[in-house]
């Protein structure tokens, strides 16, 4: 039996998948940008933009189109360097679908019932009150899970970045490659991936404007590259409490400290503890600097990323060539699956 150089390579190799289905906002730079970025360091990373889980949901094609130049806008924009590390769009490798056929065989319903976004639809159909619990709930939603397996074991990921709620769906993969492995394994066995929590979901996760979880789907985000303006405005609108200027705060309950905290230097952060532990500091002062320490931060980002969203930037060719990269892995894949199950 031939291994594959990848089985036998030291280096593990992480895939990070992100659904393009918004603007980026500061919670998610947070809790998912920055920290695959830190993955280049240790493993061979490979980022790619799930636009084809997207069509469960979005249904614009120009939204669309947008939505997934603005992510791999975003982690360019955000450091990652596309010569170095594998960027690509899922829809630009074809051997990806070929594969989500014969893994949907592999897997078994229950399964798919089990999984939880599909779960969650059914119960909010059911909690409507609703005949039909599976009502206006698309086979792409029900798939959801295999397409996503598919993604993983195709560049034999060993690790898979992601957050709480896709920790079942990692798990699922890991399944369904087994029961691959079981009839097939003589021939071509997947790689068992593994998902990995990123530190920052773990614990606290950034608050938004209404002090709730900074969330698409609170409607409650300040975006990563809004404009100067909007950033300063959207800041002013944390709630904060009456608490006079000189009075002493608890800096840990403030959602404005909290943002801080994730975003500037920990001598600062120390500092504003301090001062603020002390009733030398009032809310206005520290939304100014909050704002400060994200504009300066920011800036840089977003000129990056306005001049990558434009028509003719190197945008498009830098996803091209990702994606050749990419099925340079999955290509071999494909064939081996291929040969496998007796089609080829
Ligand atoms: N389901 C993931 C999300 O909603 C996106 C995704 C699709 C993904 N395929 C993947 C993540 C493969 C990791 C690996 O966030």
């Amino acid at each position: 039996m031939s291994a594959s150089p990848a089985t036998v390579s030291p280096v593990k190799v992480s895939l990070t998948g992100i659904k393009p289905t918004g603007e980026p906002h500061l919670g998610n730079y947070v809790g998912a940008v920055k920290p695959a970025l830190q993955l280049v360091r240790e493993h061979e990373a490979l980022y790619f933009i799930a636009d084809y889980h997207a069509l469960t949901t979005v249904r614009d094609p120009d939204l669309l189109r947008h939505y997934t130049r603005s992510v791999a806008a975003t982690w360019i924009a955000a450091g990652l360097d596309p010569d170095r590390v594998v960027v690509y769009r899922q829809s630009d490798v074809p051997e990806i679908f070929e594969l989500n056929w014969v893994m949907a065989c592999m897997a078994g319903k229950g399964l798919m019932n089990r999984a939880h976004a599909y779960k969650a639809a059914r119960d909010r159909n059911q909690e409507a009150g609703r005949v039909d619990a599976d009502a206006g709930i698309n086979m792409g939603l029900y798939n959801y899970p295999v397409l996503m397996a598919v993604d993983i074991l195709i560049m034999e990921a060993d690790v898979v970045p992601v957050g709480r709620d896709q920790t079942q769906h990692v798990e699922i993969a890991a399944d369904i490659a087994g029961s691959f492995n079981h009839v097939y394994g003589e021939t071509y066995r997947f790689k068992i991936p593994q998902a990995v929590v990123p530190a920052g979901e773990t614990g606290h996760t950034l608050p938004g404007l209404d002090g709730r979880k900074m969330s698409k789907s609170y409607d409650n985000t300040i975006p990563l590259f809004c404009g100067e303006a909007q950033l300063k405005k959207l800041v002013r609108r944390i709630p904060t409490d009456s608490t006079p200027v000189a009075e002493p705060k608890d800096p840990d309950a403030s959602h404005v400290f909290q943002i801080l905290e994730q975003f500037a230097a920990p001598e600062v952060v120390a500092d504003t503890r301090l001062r603020l532990q002390a009733g030398g500091m009032g809310w206005g002062e520290l939304k100014n600097q909050l704002f400060e320490v994200l504009n300066a931060q920011l800036s840089p980002m977003r000129e990056r990323y306005d001049a990558l969203l434009e028509p003719d930037s190197p945008l498009d060719g830098m996803l091209a060539a990702g994606a050749e990269k990419a099925r340079k892995r999955a290509i071999p894949v494909l064939a081996q699956v291929r040969r496998a199950i007796g089609v080829a």
